[in-house]
């Protein structure tokens, strides 16, 4: 059981360029975040996932990797690493590392000489072509800043593939020199005491090998990644960034022996389709639909995360339908499909509604992940550009432009939201530690008690059908244990009858002081839920 310890996890996702700076330069570093663990345990995260620190020209928020041995020294040197690292172990929280291995960026040394020196043993880790294939245009990610897949280097005079931005160059994993180096980045951090691998773009790093005509299937790297993983720390996992179909989960996940856990992004766009329309269905047929998983595989649940809300795999008028309630204006939209913002806002600032969006999320069948300042409903700065939007520094206190550094705000490393109703004047993590009505001690009550339900990580889910289209309503058993959750996603009350769901037995509130719901002597037994309400509720005898 100890090795599955991601499946009853709460992870929470920190960029360390923005979360604390200890040091007065304006940039966050592993000091500030080792000195604000106390945050992240309070919350009752039991795991940091940290977004790329390693050295990098940072085009590309530390997507765009240098050097994948080292702490850029903007953040802090490798001894702060270790020191955090400790801390983090001191509090019992896990730390998982982003594993970037698709592509280098082309100031990596590798690239360099890959491009530059012809005797160089880097030459093959690129994939290259003397000539631009025909093509180049297709499958560009971030269309609208992102022209072509191919640039010509002028030092090789050939073009090389980049599957996200020019400066991005991909690895040939299809070289087993390239894929031995994987493993040994990967052993370097886990030497360091990382709990595993946040795989980017993993459906990606896996397209070089199958363009091999050999006959093998590419999938089946990942099994040698989890074979190398459970030979030098069996507990650690691996995470992927794959937004795939659900007739794809049997491949990436194998028999277990693949990828133990993938971020469900159809279940997220499903998600806020379902809040856009106060309506709990398109997240109730997302759920029917869920393939089952080996015992040891998991789902990864989220509401937002640093990048935009993918919405590409919704029916055109369902995208709409989301744009016009949460991203109506053209500038917040991003790449055709997605919106580049926070979920306070979108939501209205409301923080009945945001919490019931934790609610449904921290209740949907996987491990949670929350990024950070979501906690506390941050927002999200719209002069910024891309994806910048929802990196703004953390919220630290109503003091000190929000405590996030001592430095002037211009010289922060991102611009922060000063002012508005989302300004650290009205949100920010210091004033609402001690407020027991404020979002953040709602979203610790209910991680807790989430954490608590076991059910929920490792049980049976079932789809409630309790004829109130606007509610989401799940049920989970485990080991006899049995818990429902009950998530009501329109502006109106509504009462439930859950006579049939409690049966002979009686259900105890595990968020309020409540008398245990018991059927009366017809059977029936009324819940109310007020609009945007949720209720967590546990079977008895
Ligand atoms: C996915 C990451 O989440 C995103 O931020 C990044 O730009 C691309 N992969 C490229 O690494």
């Amino acid at each position: 059981m100890r090795n599955l310890w991601y499946k009853n996890a709460v992870i929470y996702c920190v960029d360390v360029d923005s979360f604390r700076d200890s040091d007065g330069d304006g940039i966050g570093d592993f000091r500030g975040l080792t000195d604000s663990l106390d945050h992240i345990e309070a919350l009752g995260a039991t795991c940091i996932w940290l977004l790329p620190f390693y050295p990098s020209p940072d085009r590309d928020n530390g997507y765009d990797i240098s050097d994948y041995y080292n702490v850029d020294p903007r953040y802090g040197t490798l001894g702060d690493f270790v020191e955090f690292m400790r801390a983090a172990a001191d509090r019992g929280l896990r730390v998982i590392v982003d594993l970037v291995v698709n592509h280098t960026s082309v100031d990596h040394p590798w690239f360099r000489a890959s491009a530059g020196d012809p005797a160089s043993k880097y030459r093959d880790w690129y994939v290259w072509r003397k000539d631009k294939p025909k093509d180049a245009d297709k499958g560009v990610i971030f269309p609208g800043v992102q022209k072509s897949t191919w640039t010509r280097d002028p030092r090789r005079k050939e073009y090389y593939f980049h599957r996200f931005y020019e400066h991005q160059a991909d690895l040939n994993i299809a070289n087993p020199e390239v894929r031995e180096e994987i493993e040994r980045i990967m052993g370097f951090w886990l030497e360091l005491g990382v709990s595993g691998f946040r795989i980017d773009a993993a459906p990606f790093v896996l397209e070089d090998l199958a363009k091999l005509e050999d006959g093998t299937d590419p999938h089946a790297y990942l099994a040698e990644l989890q074979g190398f993983l459970s030979w030098r720390r069996a507990e650690a996992m691996l995470l992927a960034e794959a937004n795939i179909t659900m007739d794809e989960a049997d491949e990436y996940f194998g028999s277990g022996d693949r990828l133990h856990v993938i971020f469900n992004f159809p279940l997220n766009q499903k998600l806020f389709l379902a809040l856009a329309r106060g309506d709990g269905e398109p997240v109730r047929a997302q759920l029917k639909a869920l393939p089952a998983l080996p015992a040891v595989g998991q789902w990864a649940t989220f509401l937002r995360n640093h990048d935009e809300i993918d919405l590409g795999r919704l029916a055109e008028d369902e995208r709409q339908e989301v744009f016009d309630a949460f991203g109506p204006d053209k500038s917040m939209q991003l790449y055709e499909r997605g919106i580049r913002r926070r979920l306070a806002p979108m939501l209205g600032g409301d923080e009945r509604r945001i919490a019931m969006a934790f609610s449904l999320m921290l209740s949907l069948p996987g491990t949670p992940v929350i990024w950070y300042g979501d906690e506390i409903g941050m927002g999200e700065n719209m002069d910024l550009p891309e994806r910048h939007p929802v990196r703004t520094p953390m919220q630290w206190s109503a003091d000190g432009h929000g405590g996030f550094s001592t430095a002037a705000p211009k010289d922060w490393i991102r611009a922060p939201v000063l002012d508005g109703p989302f300004g650290p004047l009205f949100v920010n993590a210091q004033g609402q530690k001690t407020d027991e009505t404020s979002l953040l001690s709602t979203v610790q009550r209910l991680i807790r008690v989430r954490r608590a339900c076991r059910e929920i990580g490792w049980g049976e889910m079932e789809v409630l059908d309790l004829g109130v289209s606007s509610v989401v309503a799940l049920r989970f058993e485990w080991r006899g244990g049995v818990v429902v959750v009950l998530n009501n996603l329109a502006d109106a009350p509504v009462t439930l009858d859950l006579g049939a769901v409690v049966g002979p037995a009686h259900a105890r509130n595990l968020l309020r002081r409540e008398a245990d719901l018991r059927p009366d002597a017809s059977g029936a037994c009324a819940l109310r839920l007020s609009a945007h309400g949720f209720e967590w509720l546990r079977l008895q005898g």
